[in-house]
């Protein structure tokens, strides 16, 4: 099997660099025909050999270099090797989708007969993939709280190979020990598994807290403009990433190289904007808490949240999303939502604007009822993916929103 182990030189300069040096520089040079700074888009499918003995050893693995772009492409190393970076990995692998990221770690991994353990309250199209669909290859899972990590112990079995945390989660934002995640996993001879995709790399970098796999739905805040759907599977060791690679090669899930320059572009700004819309984020948070038209609050940040003390330590930052409920129920959240005027009533997360959205009827709708209940999403429920606008616009907007119910 082909594939592009690569010595990753270009990483290797900037490993002890800050972030922000990474986002702008990590994976890439000049271009080396003419000088462009900005990454060049590499649109071919595929690539000219200079004699068949370099087309031979491209092929048996023999030296770095590009055959096709299936395979590897020359943009969308540079973003592979630059989100690695970030996340101190071995190396990335850029996929279609951030579904593709989740499905390209099981296929790589995993092999009938085996189990994984997952956080129960993950975005749900990953729980779905596992209960409906690689439950028909074989393979058994676990749904946990992970919040409680006692629970992740009891769920391992001997066949466990993966376990799969979601921290913090879509739209309850539970947070999960990573540590005490690992060191239950590694001590079951399975791996860890983290999507990272509510956090960035700016605020958490799993593979530092003993997680072995970390991915993101590049859709979100990676790219972070709401114009690319994309993933990213990033792994610790080069073995792991040989398996993730080899399942993107076969099953065919790759990044095309416009996606990718198009991430590459969004990846530069990602700690301003994630600092930016965190900051817009937690005045929001205190606001909504203060208001008379809300019941309840869910924001890592907020000293109400239940692992506020976790999330400090885990994390550099309490991120960009909020849950809440308004009094008054369902009526009160579609009434919420048709009034502001800057938050966009619209799924995903991550950009640059503010968007709103009801997750028991839209993201998670999927889910039974009595799942929904389980895990807290309730009619009332409104999440809000806070944007980077400015603050005070965004302030006034919510308040003559939630004033409005109260009229
Ligand atoms: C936490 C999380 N993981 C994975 C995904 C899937 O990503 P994509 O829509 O890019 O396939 C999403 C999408 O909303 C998500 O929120």
């Amino acid at each position: 099997m082909p594939h592009d182990p690569g010595e990753r030189k270009i990483m290797k300069k900037h490993k002890d660099m800050g972030l922000e040096t990474k986002t702008i520089h990590a994976g890439q040079a000049p271009d080396p025909t003419f000088g462009a700074v900005a990454p060049p888009i590499y649109q071919s499918s595929t690539f000219a050999f200079t004699s068949p003995e370099e087309g031979r050893r491209r092929f048996a693995g023999e030296e770095d270099g590009y055959m096709y772009s299936r395979i590897g492409n020359p943009t969308t190393r540079m973003f592979e090797d630059n989100v690695a970076s970030l996340e101190g990995g071995f190396a990335g692998v850029a996929v279609s989708s951030g579904m593709a990221a989740v499905s390209t770690i099981f296929l790589g991994l995993l092999q009938s007969g085996d189990h994984v353990v997952m956080t129960d309250t993950v975005y749900g199209p990953s729980r779905i993939l596992l209960e409906s669909e690689l439950s028909r290859f074989g393979v058994t899972s676990t749904f946990v709280n992970s919040t409680d990590i006692t629970t992740v112990e009891a769920a391992m079995q001997p066949k466990t190979r993966i376990v799969f945390v979601e921290t913090p989660t879509n739209p309850t934002l539970r947070v999960t020990d990573l540590a005490a995640c690992a060191k239950i996993a590694h001590a079951h001879g399975a791996l860890l598994a983290v999507d990272n995709t509510f956090a960035s790399p700016i605020l958490q970098r799993p593979l530092e807290h003993g997680a072995d796999i970390v991915m993101h739905s590049v859709t979100k805040y990676i790219n972070g403009h709401a114009d690319v759907v994309g993933g990213v599977v990033v792994s610790k060791e080069k073995e792991i990433h040989a398996k993730v690679l080899k399942a993107r090669i076969l099953f065919g899930a790759s990044m095309d190289p416009h996606q990718s320059w198009l991430v590459l572009r969004g990846i530069k700004t990602l700690p301003m904007r994630v600092r930016q819309a965190e900051k817009n984020a937690a005045r929001l948070a205190t606001m909504l808490e203060a208001h008379p038209a809300i019941a309840k609050v869910v924001y890592p940040g907020l000293a109400s949240h239940p692992q506020r003390e976790l999330a400090a330590r885990q994390m550099d930052g309490f991120g960009s999303m909020i849950s809440f409920e308004p009094t008054g129920g369902f009526e009160a959240a579609k009434a919420l939502m048709t009034r502001v005027h800057i938050p966009v009533l619209a799924v995903s997360l991550g950009g640059v604007e503010t968007l709103i959205e009801h997750p028991a009827s839209m993201t998670h709708a999927g889910l039974p009822n009595e799942e929904l209940e389980r895990i807290g999403i309730t009619a009332s429920l409104c999440r809000l993916a806070v944007g980077c606008e400015t603050i005070e616009d965004l302030e006034a907007d919510l308040k003559q929103a939630l004033d409005s119910l109260l009229a």
